[in-house]
């Protein structure tokens, strides 16, 4: 392995992907830092969920969906022939916009993932390190085996994230993770994030440029790639502390200033 290996988690190389014959990002190179939060943002429609399920392989569960280019997961090649899609949700897990528990227990939600992947350790303890790692262990502790839809919205996102630690993945991918949560429940899940990125790698889709700016180490800016195209690139990659503050691209300003449209 190079240095950059090391140093970066994921890179696209001339990364497109394709709705049928729609490309609805194109060309996207960008390298994503081991151990950091990395937000994209963007205004709504620029491909900001397809460019981050583009990072696991999920896109290819939509049908006729595909890609151009590379994706390198620690330097190899994501999309080659012989690599499991399954193994790569595996390694690159995915946190949603909606909380969505299995309708199953608590405990459960947890640890079926680690169960199925054939973990052979005590899952007692891997339940609880899991729930603890996710900020969730004291509100749950003494009612493992309720439902993890009796929860609320915030818990629900706090278990998805124990969910998505327990089978241990590299990188956890989370698209909107708190849009759905109250400021409360929010403040939580960015605190935890920070807590997540000393053993994961965190990629963070978000409207929201307040929470890009607070919780992120890395930015990466989106548009469409002109106005008469629906069809939208990464303009912008940058440490977000200078996307925030001294842009190089005009367009990138105009957005983080709210002169968007
Ligand atoms: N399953 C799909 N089939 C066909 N086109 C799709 C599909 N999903 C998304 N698109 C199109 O791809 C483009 C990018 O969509 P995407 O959901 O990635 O945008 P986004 O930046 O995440 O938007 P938002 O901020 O609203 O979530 C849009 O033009 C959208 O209509
Ligand atoms: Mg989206």
């Amino acid at each position: 392995m190079n240095a950059n290996n090391d140093q970066y988690v994921l890179q696209t190389r001339n990364l497109s992907v394709y709705y049928g014959d729609f490309k609805a990002v194109t060309d996207v190179n960008i390298n994503i830092p081991r151990n950091k939060i990395t937000a994209i943002i963007g205004p709504s429609g620029c491909g900001k969920s397809t460019l981050l399920r583009a990072f696991n392989r999920m896109n290819e569960l939509v049908p006729g969906s595909r890609v151009e280019g590379e994706v390198l997961f620690n330097g190899q090649n994501l999309y080659a022939k012989d690599v499991d899609p399954v193994e790569v949700r595996h390694r690159i897990g995915m946190v949603f916009q909606k909380p969505n528990p299995f309708p199953k227990s608590i405990y459960e939600n947890v640890a079926w993932g680690a169960r199925i992947h054939g973990y052979r350790g005590n899952m007692d303890e891997l339940v609880e390190r899991c729930l603890v790692q996710a900020a969730l262990w004291d509100e749950v502790k003494d009612i493992l085996h309720r439902s993890g839809l009796a929860l609320s919205g915030g818990q629900q996102q706090r278990l998805c994230i124990a969910r998505a630690i327990a089978v241990q993945p590299e990188v956890i991918l989370m698209d909107e993770p708190a849009s759905a949560l109250d400021p409360i429940a929010t403040l939580k899940i960015e605190e935890l994030m920070q807590e997540l990125k000393k053993s994961y790698t965190i990629v963070i889709v978000t409207h929201n440029m307040q929470q890009a700016a607070r919780v992120s180490d890395y930015t990466a800016m989106m548009m469409l790639v002109d106005e008469h195209s629906r069809s939208g690139t990464v303009i912008e990659f940058d440490e977000t502390h200078k996307i925030f503050t001294r842009p190089s691209d005009k367009r990138t300003e105009d957005y983080v200033t709210g002169r968007f449209g």
